[in-house]
């Protein structure tokens, strides 16, 4: 399949800017949203003081490495809104991240915010190849979550055509791909996965859709993943990466013409890398946390925002502006099992190789003494056949598991619907500890 080269000429100024003014311009930002956070936002302000650090203190980029690190925690102190560094009456829309325990962090968008946002969601949907003319279908949840307005708002702001259809009702998502004809979806691949196996249950074939592109993000997804969609509906699937904490959807997005991890969109993110043990920044090209500073924020500026996330730095490719390499997993994702540490995405690789499964799994961790037991759901794919050898494929992959990670694993095979559908982010760990 070919899709349209991005065109330099379509391309943000900055977008094409050399290293050196980018630089320059990030300084300058930088210095804003320092000043900013330390005046308006008492979180900031605290912390700085604290450390015993002035945003004057900051002379060149590097010197951002001597400021505190923040993290969720410290937003969740000031729940719901004194972390704001805008007035409520120039705050015009709230956003709030799931937080599977407590309380969810409350993130703030100024008029000047919502630009931004949809300025760069624009800017990454057309990097995966998106332009006026494309119908863009949008499954991820609308509400507090920001994946659906975040998509919603850099679809219209490209100027192409926004088909609101939100996460859920996956028959009715089905009908509307098939009827609309949209040539670009926005979705977590595990949903689409749940949308593929509607569409085979329907009678229709994924392959037949009009969709050319896919747009995936808001949960980790492995290379083997990748493939897996792609063959399944003969289109591109690109990553998409953010955070609500730090603006939403449209951190960082994969260009579609290298496929080589995500674009971010450093004018108005600034990105380290750090040791997660010892908060230490890395240099370009080594494993670590990502942390993340905000250049242009009104309402809910993020100085140095611990996001767990974990990946590398790498050099520009289609853009001069840095990539980072497709996330990995997140710190506290990070199962130890008898000693052993092990990321969901390593299981992913290792389910997705075996050929009578089905991309669907799950994690279950258990204790038996003291002791951690790991069992990975799986499901026979409908193509397997009711006769299908399961014992041979569960003990197949167990052997994989142990071989390649280190971990003795029991395998449960199940059949067509066996393990959880996810309509948005998938819940890929069950910890019964
Ligand atoms: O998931 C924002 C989003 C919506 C991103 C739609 C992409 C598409 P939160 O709910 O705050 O925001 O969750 C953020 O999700 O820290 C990562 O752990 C994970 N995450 C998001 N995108 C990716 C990705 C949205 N492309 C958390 N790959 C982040 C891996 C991702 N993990």
């Amino acid at each position: 399949m070919t899709v349209k080269r991005a065109l330099e000429a379509e391309l943000e100024p900055i977008e094409k800017a050399s290293i050196d003014e980018l630089r320059d311009l990030q300084l300058s930002r930088l210095k804003w949203s320092l000043d900013h956070a330390y005046e308006n936002s008492p979180l900031y302000r605290e912390k700085f003081d604290l450390a015993g650090i002035l945003p004057d203190d900051l002379k060149s980029l590097d010197d951002l490495a001597r400021f505190p690190l923040a993290n969720k925690d410290d937003l969740r102190q000031f729940y719901p809104f004194g972390a704001l560094a805008a007035p409520m009456t120039d705050v015009v829309r709230i956003h709030a991240s799931s937080g599977t325990t407590g309380k969810p962090t409350v993130v703030g968008y100024t008029q000047s915010d919502i630009d931004v946002w949809s300025t760069v969601m624009a800017r990454s949907i057309r990097a995966a190849g998106g332009r006026r003319d494309d119908l863009i279908h949008v499954s991820y949840g609308y509400g507090l979550f920001t994946g659906g307005l975040g998509a919603h708002f850099g679809v219209e702001k490209l100027g192409a055509t926004v088909i609101p259809m939100s996460g859920g009702q996956t028959e009715k998502q089905v009908q509307l791909i098939n009827d609309f004809k949209p040539s670009i979806i926005m979705v977590t691949p595990t949903y689409c996965l749940n949308i593929a196996d509607a569409f085979e249950a329907a009678g229709l074939d994924p392959r037949q859709s009009s969709l050319k592109v896919g747009i995936f993000g808001a949960e980790p997804w492995t290379e083997s993943m990748r493939e897996n969609i792609e063959t399944r509906f003969d289109f591109d699937a690109v990553d998409i990466y953010g955070l609500s904490e730090v603006i939403g959807p449209g951190v960082a997005q994969e260009c579609i013409e290298t496929k080589d991890g995500l674009t971010l969109w450093e004018d108005h993110f600034y990105p380290e890398i750090i040791d997660s043990e010892t908060g230490e920044v890395l240099p370009d090209g080594q494993a670590g946390e990502l942390v993340l500073t905000s250049l242009t924020k009104q309402a809910s500026p993020v100085i140095r925002y611990r996001t767990r996330d974990l990946t590398r730095l790498l050099p520009g490719t289609a853009r001069p502006m840095r990539r980072m390499a497709k996330v990995t997993g997140r710190n506290d994702d990070m199962m130890i099992v008898r000693g052993v540490n092990v990321f969901p995405s390593q299981i992913e690789e290792k389910v997705l190789a075996q050929a009578l499964l089905s991309p669907h799994y799950q994690i279950e961790l258990t204790r038996a003494g003291n002791l951690d037991d790991l069992t990975v759901h799986v499901e026979l794919k409908p193509t397997a056949g009711s006769d299908s050898p399961s014992a041979d494929v569960s003990a197949a992959l167990a052997h994989d598991i142990k071989a390649h990670i280190g971990v003795t694993a029991e395998v449960i095979v199940h059949g067509e619907g066996g393990v959880p559908r996810s309509q948005g982010k998938a819940q890929r760990v069950i910890d019964s500890r």
